[in-house]
């Protein structure tokens, strides 16, 4: 029979706290796209990746959470290319009972084995492209002092209290689970113990005198915020359900645990016999990467976006807000969740054998490769499961064939002998449809490609703002589709530079393809960097000609100069991207063994 957890809170839980949440009025979050808050935020940006337990080695997991934000990222800065507006930091959660605990298991002190994993996860984000401008470590002193001061700022507002704490505690989640979510199983010996419902992780019943926060006491509060601003927390699904689990009660939160029990970690200001509950202290690194407590954070933490995994949204959409409301502050801005990445259909473990090792991705699939891969597959909604040879079959068929071919069929020298962006022919491609006479050669579906490629650019910013990056390649790649159908139907290859009847659509032809080409190389810059860079080198666009204000598609076509007409291509020619499958023989034997 499962025993009744009951949280006995011996303390006495007090009134005050209540007032600063009339920081929440209606006001403050109105819903619309260009809302006050948006004045507020200006040109600034800050996102963030949740920082990463330093247990085990990085997956493929902890590089998507960080994939997504670099891409939200980038595509930021083509937007506002000021450097100084875009902020974003990553980084590593190394306290708690969870690494203490590791560290004992693996016979390190706990600060060789954070020193090791960190440096991991700062390796491999460097060597994926992970433009972060901070990576924080919680061990640092800066740290400390942030996580100090705003313990403070909640003790001085009367929203902590001591008391008595009881439940089952799980280390590998580090948290308390409640009754409903724990129960129990028979471990390898054939014992029996308790486990979390969801994780499998054991749990183990913990009584102890604790600080205890007022959360109960910001449930109507982290209601009115989200009910204010229904894009707080995107996709929409996840929105609905914090404010589903806000219909529940939402008991008052441990938020330290007795030092004997766990000493790695920051002690209590003024109580060095309790240690701040891990998830208060890496919460805060959000607002110590800004210069918490100094004043400089103001101004970066209203435009803050933090992404994060779907297993930790309780503590991102109800904890955080509340500690931040119980500090004075104002809840984040966007909070954009993405669910998990599965191998053959399994949740990724060690005990299972199957973690996918994201350094080994890199090197087959080539950085750009496996980038485009992750963010194109990856559904924010659902899980979604990896193998290699998905991989392998996308790359090959949207990168080499599609893009990589396009290239080829507009830049190769016996279709493009001269080497240039041709010149485009009003004549041949008039700006108004369905006209008649000797020289327009071009057809409705022509029209049809062009409105498509000269729209995708505000698609893809409406999917980057709804966190559905995956949709922004899908509409890119499915305009790569249109443009080589484009191709194909006008068959460039078989019209003559030398004739004076063709030569004007010949080169309006390869002008149009290299003009979807630029947009396509300029959109991908997020996702694929290198790739984009060279495709975009090859095409003669300079540095300062990438941003999406300067991306003005196809200005021939509405009556405007074209600042690319007669350019030379870039030097390279080799291949944007080499098919996989033909060098794939490590694939055969993977399977084989
Ligand atoms: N340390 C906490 C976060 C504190 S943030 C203030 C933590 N760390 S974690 O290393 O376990 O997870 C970090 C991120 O990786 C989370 O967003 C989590 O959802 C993500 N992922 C972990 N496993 C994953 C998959 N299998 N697939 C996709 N993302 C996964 O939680």
């Amino acid at each position: 029979m499962l025993r009744i957890s009951v949280l006995r809170l011996l303390g006495r839980p007090g009134t005050s706290g209540v007032s600063l949440l009339e920081y929440i009025s209606s006001r403050h979050y109105s819903s619309g796209p260009l809302g006050a808050r948006d004045d507020i935020r200006g040109a600034r940006a800050f996102f963030t990746t949740p920082i990463f337990y330093v247990n085990a080695a990085p997956h493929i997991g902890h590089l998507y959470s960080a994939l997504l934000a670099d891409a939200l990222c980038r595509h930021r800065r083509l937007r506002v290319p000021s450097a100084a507006a875009t902020r974003f930091s990553t980084g590593t959660d190394e306290h708690g009972l969870k690494i203490q605990q590791a560290a004992a298991a693996a016979g390190l002190a706990p600060t060789e084995l954070c020193d090791r994993v960190s440096a991991q996860f700062r390796q491999l984000f460097r060597e994926a492209g992970i433009s972060s401008t901070d990576f924080i470590r919680t061990t640092e002193t800066r740290h400390r002092i942030a996580v100090q001061h705003f313990w403070g700022l909640l003790k001085a507002r009367g929203l902590l209290y001591k008391g008595l704490y009881e439940g089952w505690y799980c280390a590998s989640e580090e948290c308390f689970l409640p009754e409903a979510k724990v129960t129990r199983q028979s471990d390898s010996s054939g014992d029996s113990c308790h486990v979390s419902l969801e994780s499998g992780h054991p749990v183990s019943w913990t009584k102890e005198e604790n600080y205890i926060f007022r959360l109960s006491q910001f449930r109507e509060p982290l209601q009115r915020w989200l009910r204010g601003d229904p894009q707080a927390i995107a996709p929409e699904p996840f929105h609905r359900a914090v404010l589903q689990w806000l219909e529940e009660e939402l008991p008052d939160l441990s938020v330290s645990r007795k030092s004997s029990h766990l000493h790695w970690g920051i002690p209590v200001p003024g109580d060095d016999s309790q240690t701040i509950y891990v998830w208060l202290d890496a919460l805060v690194n959000y607002l110590t990467v800004i210069g918490y407590p100094n004043a400089e954070f103001k101004s970066w933490w209203p435009t803050t976006s933090h992404i994060i995994g779907k297993d930790i949204l309780k503590f991102h959409a109800i904890y955080w807000p509340a500690l931040l409301l119980g500090a004075g502050m104002s809840p984040p801005h966007r909070i954009y969740v993405h669910s998990h990445w599965t191998v053959c259909g399994q949740k990724m473990s060690k005990s299972l054998g199957n973690v996918v090792d994201p350094r080994t991705c890199l090197d087959r699939y080539t950085v750009d490769g496996f980038r485009y891969f992750l963010l194109r597959q990856g559904v924010p909604n659902w899980d979604c499961d990896y193998y290699d040879e998905k991989v392998v079959k996308l790359l090959d068929s949207e990168l080499a064939d599609a893009l990589g071919g396009l290239l080829n069929r507009c830049t190769a020298k016996r279709i493009n002998p001269s080497g240039t962006y041709p010149v485009f022919c009003t004549t041949c491609f008039p700006s108004e449809p369905g006209l008649v006479g000797p020289s327009v050669r071009a057809q409705a579906e022509d029209y049809a490609l062009v409105n498509a490629v000269a729209t995708l650019p505000r698609q893809v910013a409406d999917h980057y703002d709804n966190f559905q990056i995956y949709k922004a390649l899908e509409a890119v790649s499915s305009c790569v589709r249109q443009t080589n159908g484009f191709v194909q139907r006008h068959a460039p290859w078989r019209l003559n530079w030398e004739s004076p009847v063709d030569a004007p659509w010949l080169g309006t032809v390869l002008h149009v393809a290299l003009e979807c080409l630029r947009v396509f190389g300029t959109l991908l810059q997020p996702v694929t960097p290198s790739l984009a860079d060279k495709l975009l080198s090859r095409l003669g666009v300079s540095a300062t000609e990438r941003g999406l204000g300067e991306l003005c598609f196809l200005p021939r076509f509405y009556g405007h100069p074209c600042p690319f007409e007669g350019r030379r291509l870039g030097p390279e020619t080799g291949l944007l991207f080499p098919r996989l499958d033909q060098s794939r023989a490590w694939l055969v034997k993977a399977h084989r063994t």
